[in-house]
């Protein structure tokens, strides 16, 4: 059965990934980004004959209406996401802390709390939220951006319990490091530190967590709500 996707910041990185695997399996696909993402966003939503829509997770008024823009909403995709890494706990400039939670945790919850009323009344949907293994794993440099993931994987089980008896699954995919614009500019030094602790040695395509993405939306993951999907490449092996 073909749905009716909506992917948060869908106009890169992991969000595109994901689009582009949902177009494929035959879904109406809506990009939703930021206005300064448009140029990419619109490219991408034509190349999968889908729809951009500029959202700013982190406004309630924004959120209600891009996602009342697209009706019939089956699946919702939360990627969009920031970081701003390298400030110890202690030097976090209050309006980073405020960034980082308004748009990975409030976000998150904002887009879920438009699109679940649609699903609810269908008694069908799939809800994906992008979690990290920073959410579990005590890194230097990542107060913020930890705290707001995992209030992402507290969010993710919280919201399944509410929408299981409503057709509604809601997971989450943790992905250790991705080969994205967020990661793109981590210094060597720092990069070379990561990759020693990954088994496989390498940053994740942005493919390989969307494939998890897309199975977690699925028909088939009818009976898995409430998880975490680490999708590390072995980042607790090492
Ligand atoms: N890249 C990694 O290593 C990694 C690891 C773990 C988790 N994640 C998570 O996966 C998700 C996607 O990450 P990515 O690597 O593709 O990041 P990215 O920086 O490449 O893309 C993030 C997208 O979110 C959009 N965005 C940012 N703020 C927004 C807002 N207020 N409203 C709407 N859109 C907004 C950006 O414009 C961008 O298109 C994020 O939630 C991120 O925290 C990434």
């Amino acid at each position: 059965m073909s749905h009716t996707s909506l992917v948060t910041g869908g106009a890169q990185g992991i969000g595109a990934a994901v689009a582009r695997r949902l177009a494929r399996r035959g879904d109406e696909v809506w990009l939703a980004d930021l206005e300064d993402k448009r140029a990419e966003g619109e490219d991408l939503a034509g190349d999968l004959g889908g729809g951009f829509i500029v959202i700013d997770v982190s406004e309630p008024s924004s959120v209600d209406q891009a996602i009342k823009g697209c009706e019939g909403l089956d699946v919702l995709v939360n990627c969009a996401g920031v970081t701003i890494p390298g400030e110890p706990v202690d030097e976090v400039p209050t309006e980073h802390w405020n960034a980082q939670i308004a748009v990975n945790l409030t976000g998150t919850w904002l887009c879920l709390r438009a699109a679940a009323g649609s699903m609810r009344a269908r008694g069908w949907g799939r809800i994906v939220n992008l979690a990290s293994g920073l959410a579990t794993r005590g890194m230097p440099g990542s107060a913020a951006y930890a705290a707001s993931k995992a209030g992402v994987t507290g969010l993710t089980r919280a919201a399944a319990a509410d929408l299981a008896p409503h057709g509604i699954t809601v997971n989450g995919v943790s992905p250790g490091y991705v080969d994205t614009p967020m990661t793109r500019d981590f210094p060597d030094a720092l990069r070379a530190a990561r990759l020693a602790e990954i088994g496989m040695g390498r940053f994740a395509d942005p493919d390989e967590i969307a494939a998890v993405v897309e199975f977690l939306s699925s028909d088939d993951a009818a009976y898995l709500t409430g998880e975490i999907v680490d999708v590390t490449g072995g980042y607790r092996i090492c």
